[in-house]
């Protein structure tokens, strides 16, 4: 069976473009058609300048609404990250297979980075680090493929490059994995700006809309949508992109066709008030089940420490190999090597 990974990081809260983009299709296909592993990876979290106790409470919401909508612990594993050891120790080991001018050319590194200097911080050495940290949380678990949004292509390509090399120089050990899109309507954009994608949690804005948001929230926002100028309701995502994106919205909540839906509309205020009922509605057992779960922390706390054994086990042999393969001595040691050793072969 194909094993998929995947990992929400808890910088900040989860959004529609999230759950439209990626955790609606987890829970649709992906936890069904794969043995699927999804990950709150909150080392990840602290690549920036972070608050510690935002970081706990983001991991918690965020396994939390990974369960409300719709991934079942029978079927796939949730866990968090910080909790199962062996992706900080096959770190480790690929930062010792990567190269330093590979990390400096990585796209998201330069415009962090770039974002920070000229903010007057300091850029975290992790920073540079992390696309090693996340080719870790992949071939960890031998996973076939890893559904991620376009942002993150370029870190899927550098965990396939390190498995290929490791695998080249030290033997056999990691499965080569390769990104795969993760839907149909995997590209929510910003409601007040229609040219950037709706899934940076990090941003804070009126053209977000958070999976946690009161229903007249939602409403406020889908009707301040900025649409574009003209007034026949047309689907044409490089015209009038503002449009396009209501439309797609609308299609993703309804199972819909946007090309389709935009002839049932002659004003842009229907369109808008449709948009926002058909949010409203597909949120709202998303969040009454976010709700139950809040009220039973001992039963998502269950979950994450049950999902992180089973973690554990999978990942755990791959990353034993890796230390053996690389030349770590191990700790106990074992009979056939040893012996091997002792009657001089392989040294
Ligand atoms: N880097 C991803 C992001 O920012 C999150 C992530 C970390 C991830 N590790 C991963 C995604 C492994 C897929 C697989 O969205």
């Amino acid at each position: 069976m194909t094993r998929v990974f995947s990992g929400v990081k808890p910088t900040g809260h989860l959004t529609l473009g999230n759950y439209l983009g990626a955790m609606r299709r987890w829970a649709e296909v992906d936890q069904h058609a794969a043995d699927a592993l999804f990950c709150v990876v909150d080392l990840h979290a602290l690549t920036v300048d972070h608050d510690p106790a935002r970081v706990r409470r983001l991991s918690r919401q965020g396994a939390t609404l990974l369960l409300a909508s719709g991934l079942d612990p029978e079927r796939c594993t949730v866990f968090v990250q910080s909790h199962v050891d062996e992706h900080a120790r096959l770190s480790y080991l690929l930062e010792c297979v990567a190269t330093d001018g590979e990390m400096r050319r990585m796209i998201q590194y330069k415009e962090k980075a770039a974002r920070e200097q000229r903010r007057g911080g300091s850029v975290r050495l992790s920073l540079l680090t992390y696309p090693v940290l996340m080719a870790a949380d992949i071939l960890a678990y031998g996973a076939d493929e890893v559904p991620v949004g376009d942002d993150q292509r370029q870190h899927v390509e550098l965990a396939r490059d390190l498995a290929v090399r490791f695998n080249q120089r030290y033997g056999h050990t990691f499965v080569v994995p390769r990104a795969t899109k993760p839907g149909v309507a995997a590209r929510v954009m910003n409601l007040q700006d229609p040219a950037s994608k709706m899934g940076k949690s990090d941003d804070v804005g009126p053209g977000i809309v958070y999976l946690l948001d009161e229903p007249d929230v939602v409403r406020r926002k889908v009707m301040r949508a900025v649409t574009d100028s003209g007034r026949e309701v047309v689907y044409d995502r490089e015209a009038r992109p503002g449009l396009a994106n209501l439309l797609e919205i609308l299609a993703a909540c309804t199972g819909g066709d946007p090309e389709l839906l935009r002839g049932a509309y002659t004003s842009y205020g229907e369109l808008k008030r449709d948009t926002a009922e058909a949010v409203v509605e597909m949120l709202r057992p998303v969040q009454q089940r976010h709700k139950e779960l809040c009220a039973d922390p001992a039963y998502v706390e269950g979950v994450l420490r049950e999902g992180a054994e089973r973690a554990r086990g999978m990942a755990r042999p791959t990353v034993d190999a890796a230390y053996r393969a690389i030349g770590l001595l191990p700790a106990v040691a074992e009979p056939a090597v040893a012996e091997r050793e002792a009657a001089g072969a392989g040294v």
